[in-house]
């Protein structure tokens, strides 16, 4: 796994919207945003499914997914990749349904998205643009 920078946990910290990417298992590419998005630690970003239909059937049978991180507040641009686990049960997919119901009452979080960070790229359009930094 890759260990994302402060700097990179502040901008995941600061953004409202993040578009997820992801793959059918046969390649056929989705994105959609997403705004429960929470970077747990410094490898690991959590993402409440609430409404997802093709992203969630994606990450079942095609386990990656890509998070695009810019946006108001956010101080640079970063394109974050990873694997991903679904959780459905146990303390992290209920500690996740209480931050989502406490963020929006009624809103039930289905499911847990655990993306475990594998590779970080610069988004920023210049000299290091499309550059791994992690
Ligand atoms: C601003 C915004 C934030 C959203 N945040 C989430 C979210 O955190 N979780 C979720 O499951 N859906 C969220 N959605 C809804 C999905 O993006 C939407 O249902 C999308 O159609 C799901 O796409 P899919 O079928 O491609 O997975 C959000 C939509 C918008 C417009």
């Amino acid at each position: 796994m890759a260990q994302m920078t402060p700097e990179i946990m502040t901008a995941l910290r600061a953004g409202r919207i993040f578009p997820l990417a992801t793959a059918s298992r046969d390649g056929e590419p989705n994105v959609a945003p997403m705004g429960g998005v929470f970077a747990r630690d410094p490898e690991t970003i959590w993402i409440g499914n609430q409404f997802m239909k093709a992203s969630i059937q994606n990450v079942l049978e095609n386990p990656r997914a890509c998070l695009y991180v810019w946006g108001p507040g956010i101080t640079g641009c970063y394109k974050i990749k990873g694997d991903v686990k679904v959780k459905t049960k146990g303390k992290d997919y209920e500690t996740m349904k209480e931050q989502v119901a406490k963020a929006k009452p009624g809103l039930i979080c289905r499911s847990l998205l655990v993306l475990k960070v594998t590779e970080v790229y610069e988004c920023m359009p210049g000299e290091h643009a499309g550059d791994r930094l992690i």
